[in-house]
């Protein structure tokens, strides 16, 4: 019985590190993806003018960028060039630029990235 429940726990404590999304791996996302239009911390880019620096993003004092982070996806203007492979979402309007092709589970990498980018930056 004992042998049942520890395996039940680690079963469960290994899904949760698997869920739990990789921070570097979500930089990496975030430069190969985002940095085409935001400046990403030490990335030393210009972004282009209206979408919001990651760092003035994650240092807002509204509570919901996390949230916004989450859903970006569908915000516009993002709907009409990211594609999330497992969702075989198709963008909104025939694409004039390169779209952005992740996974789900990228943006758990991503999620992990800007709470540590939060962390570091909202000290
Ligand atoms: C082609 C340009 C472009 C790319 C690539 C891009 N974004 Fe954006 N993003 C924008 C613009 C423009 C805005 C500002 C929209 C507004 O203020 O209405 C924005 C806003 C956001 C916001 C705030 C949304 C809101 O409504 O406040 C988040 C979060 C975000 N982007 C995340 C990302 C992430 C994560 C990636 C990479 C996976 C990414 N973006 C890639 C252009 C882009």
């Amino acid at each position: 019985m004992l042998r049942v429940i520890l395996s039940i726990v680690l079963l469960l404590a290994g899904s949760a590190v698997c869920r739990a999304g990789d921070a570097g791996k979500g930089e990496d996302i975030a430069i190969e993806h985002c940095r085409r239009c935001h400046v990403i911390p030490g990335q030393n880019n210009m972004g282009i003018g209206i979408s919001p620096s990651f760092k003035a993003m994650v240092q807002s004092p509204a509570q919901d960028w996390r949230h916004k982070f989450e859903i970006f996806y569908a915000l516009r203007p993002h709907p009409s060039f990211v594609i999330i492979r497992e969702f075989r979402t198709t963008p909104e309007f025939p694409l004039g630029i390169t779209p952005v092709i992740i996974a789900v589970d990228d943006l758990d990498h991503l999620m992990a990235y800007v709470d540590q980018l939060a962390q570091e930056l909202r000290k």
